[in-house]
């Protein structure tokens, strides 16, 4: 789809920040987006009826982007977050281009793995959608010039997730699969290039040799929030209790158990969107 209008949108501090991803793994960014601007109003959609992203087709994955983008639009959020890597690597040209609100995306943590490592060897777990973009494959190839990169496709592991199998049998058959040529290869970086994966640290950290540090994207996001709200005097830094809302269009309960910590302060519920 081509964008040929760029969409305005009214922006004040008091409209919440939007974040979406296909499903529940973007609560990982969440909790950083809320840890760091606890006083923010945020919404939250889980596409978890569409999910898996990273097994569809760019242009899908562009018109389910753009779905979720105006959804949060028409719900008043001064800022999007795109919290979804096989989102922000096949769409985030095109919603920045359509969109005139600000809009923060999510890639995999390349640049510091290829700058800390020793061994001169990184892996990163990713999806197919992400691992297949020309967004991913420009940034790899800028910062890891020397440096060998095992990539392997996490086929399965986000179905698995949406489904409530975090610690499954299947996802630590899966997990040792996925982390033998990793392991072959010697990395001491591991980057966790999608959302749901956070929340497999714990197993990773049983598979993995204890040199190898695991690092994400959410910290940075959050703090890239921050400053770009605050570039555009859309900060809120007034000490409030915030309005949390989660909006899934599918079963609430996986969506549930991932934010239980916080279930005296936020909202959850059902939506078609
Ligand atoms: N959380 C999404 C990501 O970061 C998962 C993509 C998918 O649904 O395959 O890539």
């Amino acid at each position: 789809m081509g964008s040929f209008f760029i969409f305005k949108v009214n922006m004040n501090n008091k409209g919440p920040i939007g974040i979406f991803d296909s499903g529940i793994g973007g609560t990982s960014i969440w909790k950083e987006v809320h840890s760091l601007l606890p006083w923010e109003d945020t919404l939250y959609l889980a596409d978890s009826k569409y999910a898996p992203y990273g097994t569809r087709s760019k242009s899908e994955i562009i018109a389910l982007s753009r779905k979720n983008t105006e959804f949060l639009i028409h719900a008043g959020c001064k800022i999007i977050i795109v919290a979804c890597n096989t989102a922000t690597t096949n769409a985030i040209q095109e919603l920045r281009n359509s969109y005139d609100i600000p809009i923060i995306g999510i890639e995999p943590a390349i640049k510091p793995a290829a700058l800390r490592t020793l061994n001169k060897s990184i892996g990163i777990l990713a999806t197919r959608g992400t691992l297949s973009s020309d967004l991913f494959h420009k940034t790899s190839k800028t910062f890891t010039k020397d440096i060998e990169v095992v990539e392997v496709v996490g086929e399965g592991l986000v179905t698995l997730i949406e489904q409530g199998y975090i610690d499954s049998e299947e996802i630590i058959e899966l997990l040792n699969t996925y982390m033998q040529p990793m392991i072959n290869a010697r990395i001491d970086y591991l980057v966790l290039g999608c959302t749901h994966y956070p929340y497999l640290i714990p197993i990773l950290k049983k598979i993995l040799p204890q040199n190898v540090t695991i690092i994400d994207s959410g910290e940075a996001v959050a703090k890239q929030t921050k400053a770009i709200l605050n570039a555009n005097n859309l900060l809120v830094n007034v000490s409030r209790v915030p309005s949390l809302r989660f909006y899934t269009n599918a079963e609430i309960a996986p969506l549930k158990f991932l934010l239980q910590d916080y279930s005296d302060a936020i909202e959850i519920s059902y939506k078609d969107f």
